[in-house]
């Protein structure tokens, strides 16, 4: 507890963002003292897929920025080679974010699964964002490649900065032993063993118990991951639908008529407490310490999803020692809500926004820094 009433203290100084009696209240959220028995910081800053917004995501441009920024963790979602490499990649083809099309005209939508490392290396994985987001493009960006695990913890290991690494197994029925094949990598890189510490002032999640936490929405991956490392945090991501979460009707977005996806999911509920509660029970008998709860968001988009943060589920999770960290969430209007129904960090795509929300701003600017490293 004291350790993160300090920390939240030098942060509010630093910043003075907080008032006294916002430190004090943070410091005696329930999901405080569960962090800091299980060694994550408090509240976390999860880089989802890197600094995202900013930058290619899964990109050395994305987590070089995130580590910079002050990220506690470089999010990562890995999936394997046909040769048996783990990569780092969100979807499960490479339509989205290369250009597949023009490299293998005729295997653009097969499975990432299909390609040897070497195959995917020779794709671009940055000039998508570009054409996506002119005004946050950089010529660097073109020909950014594909990263393996091993450079995303080259990345992690590589500044001042030491943030975690927050694993999630894509697609993990694809990949049968994905499970095994990331405890050996860690293990190999020292990331079991190991707790560097950093410099005094600099971000030390790699010293802390919850230097790597593994993420899944599968539960017959959590017992795998929980089977291969049943000392490393794991948390159980939830959603509402087939497959997770039993909703209240079998509505459909098409069969719903929504005006978009978001206002669909909004209007989704779980089915009762007891469906959710039945959850929480699960994750935590199969050795998940947290959860990574889907949120909507006030202004909708497309990472707006059912609200699966209310209060009441929060504290089912509190009530059982297990976080809270909720995706993906950008804008200062959702942090300042959803924190208010007791979470514990987020998954985020603006490493540099959360940071700010929380009084622990980047000194350097997120131009300054792409710019000294090259982009
Ligand atoms: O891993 C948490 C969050 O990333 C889940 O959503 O689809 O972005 O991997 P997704
Ligand atoms: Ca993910």
């Amino acid at each position: 507890m004291l350790k993160g009433i300090s920390r939240t203290l030098g942060s509010a100084a630093l910043a003075g963002v907080l008032l006294l009696s916002e430190v004090a209240s943070a410091a005696d959220e329930p999901g405080n003292a569960i962090a800091q028995k299980i060694g994550l910081p408090w509240p976390a800053v999860i880089a989802h897929r890197g600094a995202s917004y900013d930058a290619p995501e899964e990109t050395v441009a994305s987590y070089t920025l995130a580590r910079e920024l002050g990220a506690d963790y470089l999010e990562m979602d890995i999936q394997r080679t046909k040769d048996g490499v783990l990569i780092a990649l969100h979807d499960d083809t490479l339509e989205r974010t290369t250009n597949v099309a023009e490299v293998y005209p005729n295997r653009a939508r097969q499975p990432l699964s299909s390609f040897t490392l070497e195959e995917i290396k020779r794709l671009d994985a940055g000039s998508w964002f570009n054409k996506a987001y002119p005004d946050r493009a950089r010529p660097s960006y073109a020909g950014l490649k594909i990263l393996t695990l091993d450079e995303v913890i080259d990345i992690a290991e590589g500044g001042k900065n030491k943030p975690g690494l927050y694993i999630e197994t894509k697609v993990p029925a694809q990949f049968p032993g994905i499970e095994a094949d990331l405890r050996k990598q860690l293990q190999q890189r020292g990331w079991l063993s190991q707790r560097p510490a950093a410099q005094k002032g600099y971000v030390n999640t790699a010293h802390m118990p919850g230097r790597v936490v593994l993420q899944t929405f599968e539960k017959q991956s959590l017992e795998l991951l929980h089977k291969s490392m049943p000392n490393v945090p794991k948390v159980l991501l939830l959603w509402l639908g087939e497959g997770s979460i039993q909703a209240s009707t079998d509505a459909t977005f098409k069969t719903s008529g929504a005006k978009d996806k978001a206002t669909f999911y909004a209007s989704q509920q779980v089915k009762s407490k007891a469906e959710f509660e039945a959850w929480m029970d699960w994750a935590k008998a199969h050795g998940a310490v947290g959860t990574g709860p889907a949120s909507a968001l006030k202004n909708g988009g497309d990472q707006s999803y059912m609200d699966l943060v209310q209060p009441w589920m929060n504290k089912m999770a509190h009530d059982r020692a297990m976080v809270v960290h909720p995706y993906t969430v950008d804008d200062a209007v959702d942090f300042k809500e959803i924190s208010s129904h007791g979470v514990d960090g987020f998954f985020t795509n603006r490493t540099s926004e959360l940071l700010k929300f929380y009084g622990r701003a980047s000194k350097e600017s997120i131009d300054s820094i792409l710019k000294r490293n090259g982009f």
